[in-house]
């Protein structure tokens, strides 16, 4: 049986990454900055590449080496851009962008000696828009769609497979708290007359996009940005 880990699997999109792959018959074990009784799960901070590599190790002691990666791991800022300081920007650049960075190079190891691996990059619709007072997410989460393609071309050759799924207004506790704090531009239900399928994303469709990457069917599918937004990106 494959091992999978999910970073940000305490939660949200990450959580339904996880629930969805165990349903598939893999081992799955989570990192999340988050405290979780479930079993498997790693309290880790994805910016601290030594609480990485621990949580990596534990994983492969309980459940032998890994060969699938799922980055989910998150977090947002909303400030206009000129009340942005330097430390708010690198934080989440830290979480977003340099703690798939480090994930990703930690499990690499495993997936090379097997030959196969598949690594799934949680990125962002609003890579694709931009979104104002949200400047350092969108900048965070456009690298995570480069780094996903240079890695793709770079280990696809050894068997390995590297895609980003862009979310587009998933409802996860995330969303929720940007719209009680009034920052999501409207309400969930005025944003939803405003898509073209007329509901709000479920974590499920994305763990579902995620689980497609994942199966063998996708070997043939590397190195692309698959959104999944209800068609308010295209
Ligand atoms: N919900 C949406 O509409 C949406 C849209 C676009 C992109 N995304 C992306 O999807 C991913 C999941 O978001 P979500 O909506 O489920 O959010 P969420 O807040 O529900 O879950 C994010 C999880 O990441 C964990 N996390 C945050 N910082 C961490 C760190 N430093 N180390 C380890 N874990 C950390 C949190 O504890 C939490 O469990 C994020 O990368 C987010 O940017 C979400």
């Amino acid at each position: 049986m494959k091992t999978a880990v999910v970073t940000g699997g305490g939660s949200g999109i990450g959580q339904a990454v996880a629930n969805r792959l165990r349903s598939d018959g893999y081992h799955v074990a989570t990192l999340d900055l988050a405290e979780s009784d479930e079993t498997f799960a790693h309290t880790a901070d994805v910016t601290d590449r030594a609480a990485v590599d621990t949580a990596l190790n534990a994983v492969r002691d309980q459940l032998g080496p890994v060969s699938i990666l799922v980055n989910a791991a998150g977090i947002e800022r909303f400030k206009r851009f000129t009340d942005l300081t330097f430390e708010d920007f690198q934080h989440v650049v830290d979480v977003n962008l340099n703690g798939v960075f480090h994930c990703v190079q930690a499990v690499l190891p495993d997936m090379i000696d097997a030959g196969w691996g598949r690594i799934v990059n949680i990125s962002s619709s609003s890579a694709q828009s931009g979104q104002p007072y949200m400047s350092a997410y969108v900048a965070a989460k456009s690298a995570v769609n480069g780094l996903t393609k240079s890695l793709a071309l770079e280990y696809g050759p050894m068997g390995i497979t590297v895609n980003a799924v862009p979310p587009g207004f998933i409802d996860t506790p995330m969303l929720r708290k940007s719209e009680e704090r009034g920052r999501l531009g409207g309400t969930v239900e005025e944003h939803i007359a405003r898509t073209p399928v007329r509901r709000v994303g479920r974590p499920e469709d994305i763990a579902a996009a995620c689980a497609f990457l994942i199966s063998e069917d996708a070997g043939y599918i590397t190195g692309q940005i698959l959104g999944v937004n209800g068609g308010r990106n295209t």
